[in-house]
């Protein structure tokens, strides 16, 4: 009876994913984005709640449905609410492998209900042959898919987020791609089996992939470099998306199909990005160890002297400038100093000094983070330069204020192909007249190589807290 009513709130819901995605493409709207397509899931979920009958009934089970709903919007919330800024993809990743679980169930479930079919109603099926066999083997077909990607995804979310979070140590062992391509390999070979076979004990197979995924997934992550875990998770984000687009398949769900095919595309288009932001393949990202615990080859111990600069240097240098870019990093982010940051921008600004901030793709340790960490102390956005753009207007810019940005600056990139950067785009910062880099010491950044622009006559160092350095540059600014 209420079928119609359900199927317009699919779509609906499908429409408002669409919408959502789209705003969130744009810092300004993203937050409405992200509102428009979570009030779109609430209309699926309670219409799938509320509306949805299986042979004239309704679903029922409400007290435990609810129950699940108020412990997982409890957790959700609080952590949502909790987290800081730095660990946002460590959050990611769990919530991601969330994702993968629930599609993992979704397949243990429904095979459950398959082998507690009517044997009569099995027999009749594998009997029938022709079109009954191939319908029984798609189901188990999409069933197994659901489980292998979903288990993959959720042992593989889990390693990142432990990694992200210092937790887990890299891991890895002569041979280890060829030990996953075996593992793969045999995954795969059981399920073929299992879906054309049809064997007596489809029991045995089918809890056998399910361990073997969740192994596959957990050697899959463990040797994948630290600085390469976003490219990762955003990769297991697009599985995650697969698996439940099968779930779709297995229900005849169109929204969870719209919704995981969605995801699953986005998920692959943000990983090609990545990867073309640091100008490296992904079979690179998936078996390069990049930015892991071990110190990268390529290292180069210039053994080079560096000069410093005072505060009152540099508050003068600043201060009489005509065109000043700032070149926010990591450390910007650690130190939370973005709102100081803003006020001293605002504050050249009112001396007639041009102040832009040069953004690169990867600075930070997530996709957008430096957008996202300057729109929340109110930077107007057209005053974040996307890389190409800063790179061409360096060589007119009097002072870059390098803040706790390291890799991203890094001229190894260019010029040293023994370096595990060589080839990622970065920002020019030495076309224009002072260099001033503000980080705490000498140490390396994700990447764990030096940075040889911290040597070159340009460059001034200012060490410090960004957060402190900025406080005191804005004082001194104002008393000059
Ligand atoms: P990094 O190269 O990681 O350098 C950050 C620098 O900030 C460090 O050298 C550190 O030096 C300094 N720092 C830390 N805390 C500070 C503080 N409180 N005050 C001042 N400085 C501080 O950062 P980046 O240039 O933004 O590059 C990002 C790197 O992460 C790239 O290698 C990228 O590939 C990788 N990555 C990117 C992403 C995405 S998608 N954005 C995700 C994961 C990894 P001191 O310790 O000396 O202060």
């Amino acid at each position: 009876m209420y079928s119609s009513l359900l199927a317009f709130g699919y779509l609906l819901a499908s429409v408002t994913f669409i919408v959502g995605l789209k705003m969130l493409s744009h810092p300004a709207t993203a937050r409405r984005g992200n509102l428009v397509a979570a009030v779109g899931m609430t209309i699926a979920v309670l219409g799938t709640i509320f509306l949805y009958e299986k042979e004239g009934e309704p679903l029922g089970n409400y007290g435990w449905i609810f129950a699940g709903i108020l412990v997982g919007t409890i957790i959700g919330t609080v952590s949502a609410k909790r987290v800081k800024m730095t660990a946002m993809p460590e959050m990611v990743s769990l919530f991601n492998g969330m994702g993968g679980a629930c599609a993992a169930l979704i397949s243990l479930v429904e095979f459950d209900h398959l082998m507690h079919m009517d044997p009569m109603v099995l027999f009749a099926l594998a009997m029938g042959g022709g079109e009954a066999v191939a319908g029984l083997q798609g189901f188990l077909l999409i069933i197994l898919l659901g489980l292998i990607i979903g288990s993959i995804s959720f042992a593989g979310s889990v390693i990142a987020w432990g990694k992200l979070n210092g937790s887990i140590k890299d891991f890895s062992f002569r041979g280890q791609h060829i030990f996953n391509l075996g593992l793969l390999t045999i995954i795969i070979g059981l399920a073929a089996y299992l879906v054309i076979a049809l064997p007596a004990n489809p029991h045995w197979y089918f809890y056998s992939i399910f361990a073997l995924s969740v192994v596959y997934g957990l050697f899959f992550v463990f040797p994948i470099g630290g600085a390469d875990m976003p490219v990762v998770i955003s990769l297991l984000n697009s599985f995650t998306g697969v698996a439940a687009a099968c779930g779709g398949f297995l229900y005849d769900n169109k929204v969870m199909l719209t919704g995981g095919i969605l995801v699953g595309a986005a998920g692959t288009l943000l990983t090609i990005l990545m990867c073309k932001a640091m100008n490296r393949s992904l079979a690179n990202v998936l078996i390069g160890s990049f930015g892991g615990n071990t110190k990268a080859s390529g290292s180069s111990a210039t053994g080079g002297t560096y000069k410093e600069i005072s505060l009152s240097d540099t508050a003068v240098l600043m201060s009489y400038a005509n065109k000043v870019y700032i070149v926010p990093g990591y450390g910007l982010a650690v130190a939370q100093a973005q709102h100081t940051c803003h006020e001293l921008e605002k504050l050249l600004e009112s001396k007639g000094v041009e102040v832009n901030y040069a953004i690169h793709p990867v600075a930070g340790r997530m996709p957008g983070h430096m957008n996202v960490l300057l729109a929340e102390a109110d930077v107007p956005y057209e005053k974040l330069k996307e890389m190409e753009q800063a790179n061409d207007e360096f060589s007119t810019t009097d002072v870059v204020l390098i803040l706790g940005a390291n890799d991203v600056v890094n001229p190894a990139a260019k010029s040293d192909p023994a370096s595990p950067i060589y080839g990622m785009p970065i920002l020019d910062v030495e076309l224009a007249k002072h260099v001033i880099v503000n980080k705490r010491s000498m140490k390396p950044g994700y990447a764990g190589i030096e940075n040889e622009l911290f040597f070159r006559p340009k460059t001034s160092m200012l060490f410090g807290d960004a957060k402190k350095i900025l406080q005191e540059l804005v004082a001194e600014i104002k008393s000059l």
